[in-house]
């Protein structure tokens, strides 16, 4: 039913290394092993160190902690460096194709010629979803925010496509991961014309797959429906830019659904979750919201004056990353493309990019972000691009995850095909009661 994609093997970690940590209250050392991985920083091998030492780590937000080995996705946040399978991302950016991409992320290398046309043409087979499925969008109101819809919709698929779901099968695992691909765009389209009223478009495989994605979301029956060619190529490179990007949340929220066997569309749904939050993929609905509020280049200082004022909660939406301490490279690429695209829109002058560079350039000047090492990221300037697409604010976020469907369910397999793989269980550091009786209501 699908293609048998290939899978990369590169070094494993080397374990020759160690550390040792010396308890001060008791005396006593331990020592536990540094693994050191193709690139990146060393790991100290701490899965000995509650039996050891009766210790946890303590973590939260994972800023110090690798939840896994992987071999997809490599960032260097100082460098700005991003690679898929040790590719850098602007050459995929620039070179490659969504499809091409997301074959190189499933199966570890990039295909050859015939190798893609199966691909492809699998993908394309399972573009369309059951019938049924649109009963299902009908219970949602019309004003159903569309990232409400595809964390349902998504979800759903498991009840339409349980003989997808049995995660100890391979051929069902690439059979989930092929009708993910396919059917993520289908989902989305319809969820954008729900919102608006409008019938759901069918797929087209003669269409590429940014290109059937367009069309699904903006062809009426009444009128024909031609994709501009450079729109499409730039709705397929912000598809690569957005694919992957190592243990994030929404992937980190895959894997740890996926770690206690549940079905695949179950653990991605559960991802679509977590991008949805402002923090994450949200923010480049957040960012158009933003820039819409200061509306112009006068009231720039006053938003920075906000960011900058700890006392609130008021954030620059679409700068700063937890692993970016430099510049997001999909943000420089992505800002390339604001140029390209509107320009052949003839929508060089629109303001909200206008505005976005300015504040830009004003914030990477500033004490405050620059000690700090706030960077545009990815989601800076992807909004102005959907925006001159065609696509509402409601929809952004929905693009992110068709985008990063592939990365989650490249993540979710590499994990079930590890046979180490365990359920993830994190612990705790207790600071509540404790133990105490039970007083009775009378007694209180
Ligand atoms: C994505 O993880 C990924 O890879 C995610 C992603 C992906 O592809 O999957 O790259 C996609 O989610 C991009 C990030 C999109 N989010 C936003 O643009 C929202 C705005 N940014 C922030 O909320 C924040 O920068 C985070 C959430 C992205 C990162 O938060 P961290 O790493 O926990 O950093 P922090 O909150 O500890 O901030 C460090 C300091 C703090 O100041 P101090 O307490 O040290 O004085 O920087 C400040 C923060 O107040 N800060 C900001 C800021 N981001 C951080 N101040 C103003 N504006 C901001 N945007």
């Amino acid at each position: 039913m699908t293609t048998k994609l290939g899978s990369a093997k590169q070094g494993a970690a080397d374990k020759s290394d160690s550390v040792t940590l010396t308890d001060n209250q008791t005396g006593k050392t331990y020592t536990f092993p540094v693994l050191t991985g193709t690139d990146g920083p060393r790991v100290i091998d701490t899965r000995k160190l509650y039996a050891e030492t009766g210790m946890f780590t303590y973590d939260p937000g994972y800023t110090s902690t690798a939840s896994c080995e992987s071999k997809i996705t490599f960032i260097d946040g100082d460098a700005g460096v991003l690679q898929y399978r040790g590719y850098p991302i602007d050459e995929l950016a620039k070179h490659s194709d969504f499809m091409e991409v997301c074959y190189l992320l499933l199966g570890g290398e990039l295909p050859k010629a015939e190798q893609k046309s199966a691909f492809v043409r699998d993908v394309g087979s399972h573009s369309m979803v059951h019938e049924q499925m649109q009963y299902y969008f009908r219970g949602f109101r019309r004003d159903s925010h569309p990232m409400a819809v595809m964390v349902g919709a998504v979800g759903a698929l498991s009840a339409f496509y349980p003989e997808s779901a049995d995660v100890r099968s391979p051929e069902q695992r690439r059979d989930a991961q092929i009708r993910l691909l396919a059917k993520a765009p289908t989902l989305a389209a319809m969820a954008y014309k729900y919102s608006i009223g409008q019938p759901f478009v069918y797929p087209r495989n003669d269409l590429g797959y940014a290109a059937n994605f367009l069309r699904m979301c903006f062809a009426i029956p009444s009128e024909d429906y031609v994709v501009k060619p450079s729109v499409a190529r730039a709705m397929d490179r912000i598809f690569i830019l957005h694919a992957d990007h190592e243990q994030n949340a929404s992937t980190s929220t895959v894997r740890l659904a996926g770690s206690s066997g549940a079905n695949p569309f179950a653990c991605v749904s559960a991802g679509i979750a977590s991008l949805w939050g402002p923090a994450h993929g949200g923010a480049n609905e957040a960012v158009l919201n933003m820039l819409t509020e200061i509306g112009s280049k006068d009231r720039i200082p006053e938003f920075i004056k906000k960011a900058k004022d700890q006392t609130s909660n008021f954030r620059l939406m679409g700068f700063g990353h937890r692993v970016y301490k430099n510049y997001d490279p999909r943000a420089a690429v992505l800002r390339e493309s604001c140029h390209e695209v509107l320009e052949e829109l003839g929508m060089r002058d629109e303001p909200l990019l206008d505005l976005a560079m300015e504040l830009e350039r004003i914030a990477l000047e500033d004490k405050y972000f620059i000690e700090r090492k706030l960077y545009p990221n990815v989601d800076f300037y992807s909004g102005i691009l959907y925006r001159a697409m065609g696509f509402p604010t409601s929809m952004f976020t929905v693009l992110f995850a068709v985008a990063r469907m592939v990365g989650w369910i490249a993540q979710w397999t590499e994990m079930m095909e590890d046979p180490e793989h365990r359920i993830g269980r994190p612990r705790q550091i207790y600071t509540g009661h404790n133990r105490r009786s039970y007083v009775p209501i009378a007694g209180r």
